[in-house]
């Protein structure tokens, strides 16, 4: 044993010495603590700055070193436990590419991480790069691409959180004053001020209209929501907007339809940040020209896992399945559950009976409501009459955090205190031919990638 320790210790000394004489060498880099200014700022400008930025929902600034350095620990202790960028999905099974991931690399985290360890240094003020110039937040994100500000603005009722006081949830339902029907290209959904900013977590619009379309009425029919006071009438989730997240455009040819007389039910969530503010939130929705609709219709449907029935000091599971219609392809995947859900997972069950792991949120928070986006290349492709799965799994015991109390039995309900488990998921449709096109495109692009095979 001794001998073999110092005999790689001496080949280790030797492999120091030639690295001394290199000016420049991979091995020394590897071995440099990261400085704020070089490495640490792209990341945070790029991963963090979204929230963590004078006036947005974070509680400190990680704009500049100084104000950075003192949470040097805590930045270490959150991002090396996955709990920040908050981005909750298990990035090793299912589907892994998603076009609104804002977690770290590994690189990015090992980085910080030997920052943090090196003793946080600042580096040359030289390296800092330039600031970020954010969006300017008082004007639609859109304004420029479309010519303007959004067709239709529709603004949820005014809401006062106190200075200080637990999460509130704000849930008024605003009609959408369309008279004939309509489709929708791009979404954009905002706090009305730069207040308003400060205190909304997250904002959840759902479009509540009769469905036209029988086959989509069917499906929605055969799911069991459980637990869900039902409001969308069939219809679906419109927008769900997070801090970050500046706006959804439909891919091309595809839109939501919108029904005359539709309402939109909003969920918002405000936090409170030590003043009082009163706030309203604005939907934006750019329209395609009224003879001009697009080709394919994308729904945001609520796919819900049945009734809870969670035991005191207990686990559960709960399960449901949700019928493709027509053939389609999934967008989307955001579970919904409250204080003692702790994972969700989404399957495809094809015609042949073959099963298929779409994806998989292992550590769930609450307090974020990520949807994952799949990006284009991967977006799963499904045959007419596929079944979705979703899967919810509880933890009422001691062992999860965010339990308030786990000697009580749990039951199905929207308030906080009861458990609701389902996903939204978006479904763009086509029809058989469509689809196969879809398929065939596909395959030939990764033919293509994967040299011909
Ligand atoms: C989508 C918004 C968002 C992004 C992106 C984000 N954070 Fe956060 N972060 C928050 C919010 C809100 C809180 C406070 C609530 C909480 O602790 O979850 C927080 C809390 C924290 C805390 C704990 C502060 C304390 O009180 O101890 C740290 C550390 C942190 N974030 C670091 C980071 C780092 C580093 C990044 C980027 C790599 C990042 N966050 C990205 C929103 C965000």
């Amino acid at each position: 044993m001794k001998t073999t320790t110092f005999r790689s210790l001496g080949v280790l000394l030797s492999v120091f010495a030639i690295a001394a004489m290199m000016p420049v060498s991979a091995s020394a880099a590897e071995d440099e603590v990261p400085t704020f200014t070089k490495d640490i700022a792209p990341i945070f400008q790029a991963k963090c700055e979204a929230c963590h930025r004078p006036g947005s929902i974070a509680p400190m600034s990680l704009v500049t070193f100084q104000e950075s350095r003192p949470w040097a620990r805590s930045i270490k202790d959150r991002v090396s436990s996955r709990q920040m960028p908050p981005w909750h999905i298990d990035r090793t099974v299912g589907i892994t590419e998603f076009k609104n991931d804002r977690s770290l690399t590994d690189e990015e985290l090992d980085t910080i991480v030997r920052w943090v360890d090196g003793g946080a240094p600042r580096g040359n003020p030289e390296d800092m790069p330039a600031a970020v110039d954010w969006p300017d937040e008082s004007k639609w994100y859109f304004a420029d691409q479309f010519g303007g500000p959004p067709d239709l603005i529709v603004e949820s009722t005014p809401y006062t959180m106190a200075a200080e006081t637990g999460d509130a949830w704000w849930r008024p339902t605003v009609p959408t004053g369309l008279t004939e029907q309509r489709w929708a290209r791009a979404i954009e959904t905002r706090p009305s001020t730069a207040e308003g900013r400060k205190i909304t977590h997250h904002a959840i619009s759902r479009l509540v209209q009769e469905e036209p379309d029988a086959q989509i009425q069917r499906a929605n029919a055969a799911n069991s929501v459980g637990g869900v006071a039902d409001r969308s009438r069939g219809a679906g989730t419109f927008m769900e907007w997070a801090v970050g997240k500046q706006g959804e455009l439909m891919r091309p040819d595809s839109g939501k339809l919108m029904m005359p007389d539709s309402e939109i039910a909003w969920d918002i969530h405000y936090a409170a940040v030590g003043e009082e503010i009163t706030d309203t939130v604005q939907l934006g929705v750019y329209l395609y020209p009224k003879d001009a609709p697009p080709k394919y219709r994308q729904v945001l449907h609520l796919m819900g896992t049945g009734q809870m029935d969670i035991p005191a000091n207990g686990t559960a599971v709960t399960e449901g399945f949700f019928p493709l219609q027509r053939a389609g392809r999934v967008e989307s995947f955001q579970p919904h559950m409250h204080l003692r859900g702790t994972a969700m997972s989404m399957e495809a069950i094809l015609p042949t009976g073959r099963r298929q792991l779409l994806s998989h949120v292992g550590d769930f928070n609450f307090n974020w409501h990520n949807s994952y986006v799949y990006t284009d290349d991967v977006a799963p492709l499904l045959p007419k009459g596929t079944l979705l799965k979703i899967t919810a799994w509880y933890d009422n015991t001691a062992a999860n955090r965010s339990n308030p109390d786990s000697n009580v039995w749990v039951g199905s309900g929207s308030r906080t205190a009861d458990e609701m488990g389902h996903a939204w998921v978006n479904v763009t449709y086509f029809e058989d031919e469509e689809y196969e096109a879809e398929v065939a495109k596909r395959e030939a692009a990764e033919a293509a990638i994967g040299g011909g095979e």
